[in-house]
């Protein structure tokens, strides 16, 4: 998945960047922004991508480290002109980061495309100093599980299973939207996958929200589209 990430960057760069283009915009930052405790010493933004979360962390006060696998997208994040944290590129599952140097670990969207989980969750609990905590977004596992069947009345079309819950599955969903397109690659697990590595890496779970659109008169307004975390290093 990582190298997929590197590959469609130019797709996400164009497809983040473009004005209320995605859920980013239109709800999903503010859904998660007020589950982000204060500013800390050190914040990491983990898998950034082109930086838009680093930069609106930075405009809360925090101090920002962002980090991402891909070349591409660390490129672009730290040439945004509004960026003003250090970028790195980096692997999730093996950061470049001294134990305990950060109280805050933001994965937003990311974990569901890393490829080595559990090593991801590890390392975030070894750069967390004791009471750090760790905020995360996932895609809804429930959300990965199939997809809505097409109908005229969108509050009608019937969410159809097509795998199973249980299986961890790999998936490349292209979306067209507005005259961009996207390939997302990730990887369908159920939720267990995901509590248990935050619990083996010592972990203590302390918020889980799940998160639909808020538009009554969208699809995605009663089914769960994301998943918010909210864990802390005991
Ligand atoms: C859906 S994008 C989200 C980007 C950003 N957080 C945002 O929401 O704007 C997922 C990001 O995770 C990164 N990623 C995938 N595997 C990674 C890994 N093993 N370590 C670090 N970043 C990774 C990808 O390169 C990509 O930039």
């Amino acid at each position: 998945m990582r190298d997929a990430w590197d590959a469609h960057a130019p797709e996400w760069i164009a497809w983040a960047r473009t004005p209320a283009h995605d859920s980013y915009w239109q709800f999903h930052r503010d859904a998660f922004l007020p589950l982000v405790p204060a500013p800390g010493r050190l914040s990491l933004d983990l898998g950034c991508g082109e930086g838009r979360l680093s930069r609106d962390l930075a405009a809360l006060g925090h101090r920002v480290v962002a980090l991402d696998a891909s070349p591409a997208m660390a490129s672009a994040a730290a040439g945004h002109g509004a960026t003003r944290n250090p970028v790195v590129v980096g692997d999730a599952a093996a950061l470049p980061i001294r134990a305990e140097a950060v109280d805050l670990v933001v994965a937003f969207m990311c974990l569901q495309d890393v490829d080595a989980l559990e090593d991801a969750l590890l390392e975030t609990s070894r750069v967390l100093g004791p009471g750090g905590r760790l905020v995360v977004a996932i895609t809804h596992p429930a959300s990965t599980t199939g997809a809505f069947e097409p109908g005229a009345v969108e509050t009608e079309r019937r969410f159809v299973v097509e795998r199973s819950w249980f299986d961890r599955a790999p998936l490349a969903t292209v979306v067209e939207r507005d005259g961009l397109s996207m390939t997302f690659v990730s990887e369908h697990r159920p939720l267990q996958d995901y509590v248990e590595a935050i619990v083996r890496a010592g972990l203590l779970i302390e918020a889980l929200r799940e998160v639909g659109d808020p538009r009554p008169d969208d699809k995605w307004h009663r089914m769960p589209m994301f998943l918010h975390l909210v864990a802390r290093r005991g």
